[in-house]
């Protein structure tokens, strides 16, 4: 496996990365503090250098916290991304504030929470309608200035114009979208925008929040708290569908000896312009499992017969929301 450059940074990742959102216990069930640290051990173990986390994971910011207890020994050794910009408000409501005076506040309680002296990547998490990008942009660019941010990156921009008038202020170094099997859209117009300014991209759910892990079964019956449920790719006819999607794909993996989660993660890094997969995981053995996705190396005919399934599946029912 093979580090790779984040855009025109010094920085190199993993192409797997431990999303550290799970193990923040918000929508996924039967988390525990014990299996969270162990995780994200595990990831470290299994040559994953890249934490993907956040202010807003966790309603106190449980996992930043736990990203520091877990893995501070072994700072030097690993690229922390987390995100400013969004926060949980006092009815647990989740609130977006872009402004300058909340990313230099959100920072200073990042770098305590991690227990660090720097962030390596920091995020806008997602674009404030209150607040224009520039000036968001140009607090990133001042805590980049300072040092305590070594890259600066967007995640959940659509429209080109909004790349576009944050990096005239502030250079994006990461882009961060969410991108599968079946949600394809970037390519369209960010991936090609990133490629064209050297910016890399980071993917959220390459597993689709775990569905191409192939683990759900068809008579799966959803846990009140499991917060997948409400998506309409999970329900009904989609339902179907996706799984049908997932047979086709099992003779891939199976002669290769691998799951259906390092397929997925196996092709999401080797689309061309990803630069790395955020992989969810709350469980030592999941992150180990995608962990080997780095070393599989698909070839032009399971990639081709990939791009077959996913025809036949055709559309998801709702974009951009899974
Ligand atoms: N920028 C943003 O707005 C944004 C939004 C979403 C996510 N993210 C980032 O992207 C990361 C990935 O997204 P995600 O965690 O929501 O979704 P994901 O990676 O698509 O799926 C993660 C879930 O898949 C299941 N899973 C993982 N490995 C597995 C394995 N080997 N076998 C079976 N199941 C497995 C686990 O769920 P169960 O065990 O519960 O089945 C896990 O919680 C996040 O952790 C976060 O860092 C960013």
């Amino acid at each position: 496996m093979q580090l790779r450059q984040l855009g025109q940074s010094e920085l190199k990742v993993s192409p797997v990365a431990m999303g550290c959102w799970p193990i923040a216990g918000i929508t996924s069930i039967n988390v525990t503090e014990q299996d969270s640290l162990a995780t994200l051990q595990a990831a470290a173990d299994a040559g994953i250098n890249f934490f993907d986390t956040a202010y807003s994971y966790g309603y106190d910011g449980e996992s930043e916290r736990l990203i520091g207890r877990a893995l501070g020994s072994r700072r030097d050794e690993i690229v922390i991304a987390t995100k400013c910009g969004q926060h949980w408000g006092p009815g647990r409501e989740r609130v977006r504030d872009g402004s300058p005076e909340r990313i230099r506040q959100d920072c200073e309680e990042s770098l305590r929470r991690l227990g660090t002296d720097r962030i390596d990547l920091y995020y806008l998490h997602a674009p404030d309608p209150d607040v224009p990008v520039e000036e968001s942009a140009g607090a990133l660019l001042e805590l980049k200035n300072s040092g305590k941010v070594r890259a600066v990156g967007v995640s959940n921009f659509h429209a080109i114009e909004q790349y576009e008038a944050f990096h005239a202020v502030c250079p994006i170094t990461a882009n961060q979208p969410h991108y599968n099997m079946l949600q394809r859209e970037i390519e369209e117009d960010r991936l090609p925008w990133c490629r064209d300014h050297n910016v890399a991209v980071c993917v959220y759910w390459p597993l689709m929040k775990g569905f191409l892990a192939g683990k759900l079964p068809r008579d799966h019956k959803w846990d009140p708290k499991d917060g997948r449920q409400k998506y309409p790719v999970f329900q009904g006819e989609e339902w179907t569908k996706t799984h049908d999607f997932l047979d086709r794909l099992r003779p891939i993996a199976e002669r290769a000896g691998r799951t259906l989660a390092q397929l997925a993660i196996a092709w999401t890094i080797q689309q061309p312009g990803i630069t790395a997969a955020l992989c969810g995981a709350k469980r030592p053995d999941q992150i180990r499992e995608t962990a080997v996705a780095m070393d599989w190396e698909l070839t032009p005919e399971d990639l081709a017969e990939i791009e077959a399934a996913i025809a036949a599946r055709g559309p998801l029912p709702s974009r951009p929301a899974l």
